[in-house]
């Protein structure tokens, strides 16, 4: 992939509250080969393939993107390893991280195709990767994505991990599900040299499972890990949403997601491309720009116009809040489409 092509344009994205976009998520794929409650319903309707960019489309955004200062990509899904292709998309973008162009390239995945993906990925310069994992239990594992796969996850982990990718786990707390497994999980990953983060459920999509029963606050997570261990706050931000600590204990890194209890907003660098060329602006909100309409009926010329008016809507927060009265989610989509 080229960044001299099509037409230069390298003024950066800044947005109505000052805030420059250098990172960007790039959703390849709503398919996934698990099925997690939490996600998907077990018959999932996935979109039809015209709707899907192609990689070309998406090499062609991306591109747009790195132009305008973009500088860390993070592919996800669906499952980013079930896209047909994506090994030849993710070579491309290494060879931007080679060149500097690009700082970093990397995923998150669900780790069942990670085995056979693991050096490839190393190859491409993939220095790190997010695994979702919220069990080591397999019956619980089933229990959750509907399928018998933490033998393939596991194994996944420990390929990557051999090929010197670092690993961070992403953790749904679930109530009643894996909270009680929380504490043995982090210092399993932390004895693995693993980091990981702790996830509070969102409410996306309709799914069909009641996730008001799998809310788990992690305030309260929280204070039973420090009931056993020492948590030191970590002043280390990603732009993202997440807030670390460091346990003296197992000497390892714990992030935690609480979109619903935290504001995140003011640091946020970041946008989310789906994979049928959505942009949007914020996870939290439905504002979007339709990236694939400008690139099919006016070609990749009219792209760098369509970002300058996107970035210009990029809203200053998300107002995420469980509904209890309504008992609808605060976004429609799934996270399996904007790929969290
Ligand atoms: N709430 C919280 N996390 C979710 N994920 C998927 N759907 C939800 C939800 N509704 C998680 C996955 C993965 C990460 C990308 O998002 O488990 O770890
Ligand atoms: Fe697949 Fe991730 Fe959704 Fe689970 S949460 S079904 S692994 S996309």
């Amino acid at each position: 992939m080229s960044v001299e092509s099509g037409a230069r344009d390298n003024r950066p994205l800044i947005d109505r509250f000052g805030r420059e976009i250098t990172y960007l998520r790039v959703s390849v794929t709503d398919r996934c080969d698990l099925r997690c409650n939490y996600c998907m319903p077990e018959k999932m309707r996935f979109l039809p393939r015209a709707d899907l960019l192609t990689l070309e489309e998406l090499e062609q955004l991306v591109t747009a993107f790195i132009l305008r200062g973009v500088r860390k990509i993070r592919l996800t899904g669906g499952e980013p390893l079930v896209r047909k292709g994506i090994d030849t998309l993710i070579d491309r973008l290494g060879e931007q991280v080679a060149s500097g162009v690009l700082e970093e390239i990397t995923l998150t995945t669900n780790g069942t195709q990670l085995a056979r993906h693991a050096r490839r990925l190393a190859r491409a310069g993939v220095k790190r990767i997010n695994v979702s994992l919220d069990t080591l239990n397999p019956r619980k594992f089933h229990e959750i994505t509907r399928r018998d796969a933490l033998a393939d996850v596991l194994r996944g982990i420990n390929a990557a991990q051999a090929e010197g990718i670092r690993i961070k786990l992403n953790t749904v707390a679930l109530k009643d599900i894996n909270e009680d497994e929380l504490p043995a999980m982090i210092a399993w990953a932390h004895a693995q040299g693993h980091d990981m983060t702790l996830i509070e459920i969102m409410p996306m999509g309709d799914v069909g499972a009641d996730r008001y029963d799998q809310y788990l606050p992690l305030s309260e997570v929280r204070a039973g890990l420090e009931e056993n261990w020492t948590l030191k706050p970590l002043m280390m931000r990603t732009g993202g949403p997440a807030r670390y600590v460091e346990i003296e204990e197992t000497g390892g890194k714990l992030g935690f997601i609480t979109p619903l209890t935290h504001n995140f907003c003011d640091g946020c660098n970041r946008v989310r491309l789906t994979c049928t060329g959505q942009l949007y602006m914020c996870l939290g909100q439905e504002d979007r720009m339709d990236l694939r309409a400008v690139l099919r009926d006016q070609g990749s010329v009219a792209i760098n116009a369509a970002l300058d008016r996107a970035i210009l809507q990029k809203p200053k927060g998300h107002d995420f809040a469980i509904d209890r009265q309504a008992q609808k989610p605060a976004v429609l989509r799934t996270m399996s489409l904007t790929g969290g």
